[in-house]
């Protein structure tokens, strides 16, 4: 899996595309990453990046020649990479998303500053992805959490090859309660079940907590979650707990 990121600020990248998971899918072979400094694309003396909103108004705002420019510098034919721009205006990021993004092999992350990008640069990009309803000051960070996200999906880079099928959402569920040594920890044990070796046993408590978690935190994740009938008996048994 490749990136390339687009912005104005590469220096914010590089310690953590160098430590832990990220430097280690690189040293696999299955990550990449390329860092483009927008500036690098400005074709006049001072190299200027942005200017002033058209209308008046206060910021500055990122103009779209040099950033369309970085941009169609990656390729513009059918092997050239998805585009997208980070903007608190674009799709949300959810994990299901970040599959499909894992799926795409090439990605070209463009990361914002100021008021934002001139609006004309939305006609070059395939998609705008939003990392939720707030506004960060670049999108420097938002690359990174899109980067983090879907690298962990990449075939090689997790160092246990199932730890992304069982996490939170990979499912439509919360993930199920985790616990280390010791087995009690001021006054809290650790679930007898989970001492137990009994795997099956261990396989319902999980699936049977997931779903009671995810209807205390995120009853709205429930709708849309694949579910059998076992589970939609004991969704039943804790809303007749809760009801009654
Ligand atoms: C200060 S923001 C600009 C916000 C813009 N004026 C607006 O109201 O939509 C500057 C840049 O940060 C990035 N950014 C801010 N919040 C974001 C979010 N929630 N998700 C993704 N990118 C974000 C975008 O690249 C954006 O162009």
């Amino acid at each position: 899996m490749r990136f390339h990121i687009l912005t104005l600020f590469p220096e914010l990248f590089t310690s953590v595309l160098a430590a832990t998971m990220l430097q280690k899918g690189q040293e696999r072979g299955a990550l990449r990453f390329d860092l483009h400094n927008i500036r690098d694309y400005a074709t006049d003396k001072h190299r200027v990046t942005d200017d002033t909103p058209y209308g008046g108004g206060q910021g500055m705002v990122l103009k779209p020649e040099p950033v369309v420019a970085a941009l169609e510098a990656l390729g513009t034919g059918p092997a050239r990479p998805w585009r997208i721009l980070l903007s608190p205006q674009g799709r949300p990021l959810t994990q299901e998303h970040a599959a499909t993004l894992a799926a795409r092999g090439q990605l070209a992350l463009v990361c914002g500053r100021y008021e934002g990008v001139d609006e004309r640069v939305r006609a070059f990009v395939d998609e705008e992805l939003s990392i939720g309803d707030f506004i960060l000051s670049g999108g420097e960070i938002a690359a990174l959490v899109v980067i983090d996200t879907v690298s962990r999906l990449v075939p090689g880079v997790l160092g246990c090859g199932d730890s992304a099928a069982v996490e939170s959402f990979s499912e439509g569920l919360l993930e199920y309660p985790q616990y280390t040594r010791p087995p009690e920890f001021r006054g809290q044990h650790v679930p007898d079940v989970l001492l137990s070796g009994d795997h099956g046993a261990i396989a319902r408590w999980r699936r049977h907590e997931a779903l009671r978690r995810t209807f205390e935190q995120r009853p709205d994740l429930l709708e849309r979650a694949p579910l059998t009938d076992a589970d939609r008996a004991f969704l039943a048994s804790l809303v007749a707990r809760r009801d009654g």
